[in-house]
């Protein structure tokens, strides 16, 4: 029940409005200032206007207990006496007769006030956190939408870390077998990763994954970092770096919503860790196989590597993108994997080679073709290897292709194919230099090659060769 402060000289039953209310009844202020300082469950004094109603107020207003709610009863209509009153605080001021219906009918209506207000107060936070819940299931759903969509590996994860970006306003790092991931390669990120390394005095992302503490964040210089473990089949396969400025913090809503993303994701990482461990393990095949050239033909060695490097320069210039980078590597290495058939007499001969010598080395791109189409998921490198002797004009082997039906991994490789092949040495003669082989490009733009890609190629900062 309320605790109701009454102060007036008036005879009043406090019995007539004491019903939902506990009244304390004083004749004068200092009877009322003694009952205030006895009890601090006070909330409301009713005050009849007298001699001392100002100063009363003032001793109120620096009451400790601030909650204190006074309603004063004017003696008679005075709009500058409310306006003394309203300006030291009071919380209502009235004309009305005082008698207990007045007293009673105020004190109900603040009762509404309070509730009324409770109730707006409790509202708002129940939108405040309908609103969080709607921005947290947008982000899962967010999250659902990209592990549909069929996204290769490395954009799971950049999708992943703009969302969680997104919602704690950080800068987030991914740390999965050994590697790191960020949304954009931000150079403030890796040299914070190398002072977190530093600060825990390890050498390697995966010594770091295990050294790290749980969720307590903990700051480095002057940022603030939360790790987040990821957990793959019940064993710890990488962690979540969230940095935040010191200021800020994640909430324990926003932590759980982060490991309910990483969860979900899970699956799909680990799907698309595999495929990239798949990836691997052709890249190992496929090393093999040169391997196997290489030990016949030593002008091949080196040659596929180098045609890699260069096929890898045009393609980041041309700003494709990491899938068909990927495959654009494994068959620059692989493209004369074909000669793996022919004898070391051919591959090795220093003289002029004769029609039938000729023939049978422009079957190496359509027996490239068919070794490689035998690998698991490896037939689209089949099909950029079988076409890397085609030329622009359509003169090339084995298919006649001509412009842009030539698969655009294959055209960039012939280019690379043709420096490399102008600037190494052969048995019978020694490489010509970078100039020499720029000039033979340019002279076929159009006809052997790809005028565009070609001109990206010729681009390219004679220093990076
Ligand atoms: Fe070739």
């Amino acid at each position: 029940m309320k605790k109701v402060l009454l102060v007036t000289k008036a005879s009043i039953y406090e019995n007539d409005i004491a019903f939902f209310y506990q009244i304390l009844l004083c004749k004068n202020y200092l009877e009322a200032r003694e009952k205030l300082e006895e009890d601090s469950n006070i909330e409301l004094a009713i005050l009849e206007e007298e001699e001392g109603t100002e100063e009363f107020l003032d001793y109120i207003y620096l009451f400790p207990n601030l909650n204190i709610k006074t309603l004063i009863f004017l003696k008679q209509k005075s709009t500058k006496n409310m306006r003394t009153y309203f300006k030291k605080g009071a919380f209502d001021v009235t004309d009305e007769r005082f008698n207990p219906l007045n007293i009673f009918y105020y004190l109900d209506k603040m009762e509404n006030e309070d509730k009324t207000r409770n109730y707006v107060k409790k509202l708002e936070k129940n939108i405040r956190t309908l609103n969080n819940e709607i921005d947290e299931y947008k982000v899962l759903y967010e999250t659902t939408k990209i592990l549909r969509l069929d996204l290769s590996f490395g954009g799971i994860i950049e999708r992943i870390i703009e969302l969680i970006e997104m919602l704690v306003g950080g800068k987030v790092l991914f740390i999965l077998n050994h590697n790191y991931y960020s949304a954009k390669s931000e150079w403030d990120k890796l040299i914070l990763l190398k002072k977190v390394l530093k600060h825990y005095n390890v050498f390697s992302l995966g010594e770091l994954s295990k050294t790290m503490p749980g969720y307590e964040p903990f700051e480095v210089e002057g940022s603030k970092l939360y790790n987040f473990p990821i957990i793959i089949k019940n064993q710890l396969q990488g962690n979540l770096l969230v940095l935040l400025d010191r200021s800020n913090k994640i909430e324990e809503r926003q932590a759980e919503l982060i490991n309910n993303i990483l969860s979900q994701s899970g699956i799909v990482i680990e799907n698309a860790f595999l495929i990239k461990e798949g990836e691997k393990r052709n890249i190992d095949i496929v090393k093999s196989l040169v391997k196997a050239i290489e030990a016949k033909d030593n002008y091949t060695k080196g040659h596929s590597d180098r045609v890699a490097v260069l096929s890898i320069m045009i393609a980041k210039e041309m700003n494709l993108d990491d899938v068909k980078i990927t495959e654009l590597e494994m068959a620059s290495v692989l493209h004369d994997v074909g000669k793996i058939g022919l004898s070391e007499n051919i591959l090795n001969k220093e003289g002029k080679l004769t029609d039938f010598e000729y023939k049978l080395i422009k079957e190496h791109p359509q027996k490239g073709y068919e070794i490689v189409s035998q690998i698991k998921d490896m037939k689209k490198i089949a099909m950029i290897i079988k076409h890397h002797h085609e030329r622009w004009d359509g003169f090339g082997y084995p298919a006649g292709l001509k412009e842009k039906s030539i698969p655009i991994e294959s055209r960039i490789i012939a280019i690379a194919d043709t420096y490399d092949a102008i600037t190494s040495d052969r048995p019978y003669r020694k490489g010509k230099d970078h100039e020499f082989a720029i000039g033979e490009i340019r002279k076929n733009l159009g006809k052997q090659f790809d005028p565009i890609i070609g001109e990206i190629f010729l681009s390219i900062d004679k220093n990076l060769f």
